[in-house]
């Protein structure tokens, strides 16, 4: 038997108040720290970003102060957590509330849309975390838990779908109380509706499950397009000279723009170390520079991609090449100890831990 709308709603949030985790981002009304931690939370799981929102907010209580700092230090702050492009338009973000809506963000979801990096899931959470507004959320654990509770088929690969799983949710979310169902939901898909092997059989939901009824829990929620993992080869070229190494923040449109890295030559595969000496030929006179290390592979996976890398590390001889090719290559010069406080890749990062310069 289907619940009734009014139902599933008491049930899901009667369970919500026995069993959700006391996070920080619970217990307040303020739409700055929900936004941040929506920010963070997304593709992120909530144990690895609550150190970061703890850090976030110890450094910037407020948007104003946030929206004051300078990239560099928001982007350094942000090293590990991926999809930098996040930080990026949370500092934008916190830079347009600053300037256009007198440091309070908007309280309607309609304008919370208006704003850098807030889409519909996010305008959603902090219109009904912070404001009460009935709008529901839909992410990755409510997609979940709808299909199978309800036995929606529809394809979540298509964005259409979205639209349906709203139609839905709006049908069921109170008025009374829509940011608890919504974190009720969200929290329901984390703890106990997960992927794969949840406790159907102990559920809140287990007379009126659709997918447990129907022995379909594995094939809800339907997700046709799987994510293709692209293989990238990326060579360094760490040039250095003392104790001084070239470095420069990433421009291209690409990841990880505006971290730190070295010279690079990306290419369909690594290069071995005659190749390497024939990259750094065509850059540098010979004898004004020697090969003295090669780094083992390291290999970094992404959600998107797997890097593969490898450092050649330049000895340069002469302080006069080591400025012109700084100058030619666009990098900066940077003392070895100085790179432990810029913004960088958690790979970039790794590297300099394992190297002993
Ligand atoms: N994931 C995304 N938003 C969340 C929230 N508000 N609480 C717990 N997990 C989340």
């Amino acid at each position: 038997m289907a619940e009734s709308n009014q139902a599933f709603s008491n049930i899901l949030i009667r369970w919500y108040e026995r069993h959700k985790r006391d996070l920080p981002w619970r217990e307040t009304k303020d739409p700055y720290a929900i936004w941040l931690s929506e920010i963070i939370l997304q593709q992120t799981r909530v144990a690895q970003g609550l150190p970061y929102f703890q850090k976030f907010i110890a450094r910037f209580p407020a948007v104003g102060s946030l929206a004051q700092a300078s990239q560099e230090e928001v982007l350094a702050l942000w090293q590990g957590l991926g999809y930098y492009s996040r930080a990026r338009n949370l500092h934008a973000c916190a830079q347009m509330v600053a300037s256009q809506y007198d440091g309070k963000f908007p309280n309607t979801y309609k304008e919370l849309l208006q704003l850098k990096g807030v889409g519909a899931y996010t305008a959603a959470a902090i219109a009904s975390f912070a404001f009460n507004e009935a709008v529901p959320v839909v992410d990755g654990n409510v997609y979940r838990v709808v299909s199978r509770v309800f036995g929606l088929h529809d394809d979540i690969s298509n964005a259409s779908t979205r639209k349906v799983f709203e139609g839905r949710l709006v049908s069921l979310i109170p008025s009374d109380t829509p940011g608890e169902f919504n974190q009720a939901i969200m929290e329901f898909g984390a703890l106990h509706c997960t992927p794969s092997a949840p406790d159907c059989k102990n559920c809140v939901f287990s007379h009126s499950c659709f997918a447990f009824r129907n022995n379909e829990v594995a094939n809800l929620p339907v997700k046709t397009k799987k994510v293709k993992v692209l293989n990238r080869y990326f060579n360094y070229f760490v040039f250095q000279f003392g104790e001084e190494v070239l470095m420069g923040s990433r421009k291209d449109k690409d990841i990880w723009l505006g971290l730190h890295d070295f010279f690079i030559r990306e290419k369909d595969e690594l290069l071995d170390e005659d190749a390497a000496l024939g990259e750094v030929k065509r850059l540098i006179s010979p004898e004004s520079w020697e090969l003295i290390d090669i780094s083992a592979t390291y290999k970094h996976v992404l959600t998107h991609r797997i890097i593969y890398a490898r450092f050649f590390r330049v000895r340069i001889l002469m302080h006069e090449d080591f400025r012109l090719l700084s100058e030619r290559l666009g990098l900066n010069t940077i003392s070895i100890s100085d790179t432990a406080g810029i913004s960088k890749p958690v790979l970039i990062a790794n590297y300099l831990n394992d190297t002993l310069f």
